[in-house]
């Protein structure tokens, strides 16, 4: 389901036979031998961007629409790169916008944000592994206004920071609400989906997100538990 539009290397159709039924037309899309090899990444990125990012210079991207502007995914086969140059291309930022920089060069670690006024533009996080900062809070950084320099330096920092809260990633998207909101409500009581129903809406609209919210209400109790 993913096209050369959202993803570099997305489409597996890439890999299969032009074999269609004579009759109806149907592809042969879904048995095929295959010989795949891991891609051995170098360094991971993910960044959030106010306008829709060029990632063309990273091996391997993936692109979401989130509120407010882009999430990307992103991995590299290279490390040495400048990445600077490469955010400041990637947020399509304006040249007279502030770029606050983190860089851990022996750890491979590099963080970058660049602010349009009081606005995020973009931010970029690099590691040398699976880039672990919450998706979440860093889209919600794109309609947050940034207005005091703790602020625009807590996403540098790639957590939130003071008295910020990182509700995780998003189990239920009707009402926003995420994992860790779910985990934190479960720890206060409640203790079936329809209390957490009752105490942050999650799973009480499209109701897709129940199965989810289960889940962590059962490993919340088994942990408990134990
Ligand atoms: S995703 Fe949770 S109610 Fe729709």
């Amino acid at each position: 389901h993913w096209t050369d539009q959202f993803s570099a290397k997305g489409r597996l159709d890439t890999l299969t036979a032009p074999l269609t039924d004579p009759i109806s037309g149907q592809p042969a899309l879904k048995h095929v031998a295959a010989r795949i090899e891991k891609f051995a990444a170098k360094a991971f990125g993910f960044a959030v961007t106010r306008h829709r990012p060029s990632p063309d210079a990273a091996a391997y991207w993936a692109v979401a629409k989130c509120k407010g502007g882009w999430r990307v995914e992103l991995a590299f086969a290279e490390d040495d790169i400048d990445w600077a140059g490469f955010a400041g291309s990637l947020f399509g930022a304006s040249p007279g916008a502030e770029m606050l920089a983190y860089h851990d060069c022996d750890a491979g670690q590099h963080r970058i944000a660049a602010f349009d006024g009081d606005q995020l533009s973009g931010a970029l996080f690099v590691a040398p592994g699976p880039v672990a900062v919450s998706r979440g809070w860093a889209a919600e950084q794109l309609s947050a206004d940034h207005v005091d320099r703790r602020g625009r330096l807590a996403i540098v920092a790639g957590r939130p920071g003071g008295v910020d809260v990182d509700r995780g990633a998003i189990v239920c998207s009707c009402f926003g609400v995420g994992a860790n909101q779910i985990v934190e409500a479960v720890r206060r009581g409640c203790g079936s989906v329809a209390a957490i129903g009752a105490a942050l809406h999650a799973g009480t609209n499209c109701g897709s997100c129940r199965a989810e919210i289960r889940v962590i209400i059962e490993a919340q109790s088994l942990q408990a538990a134990e």
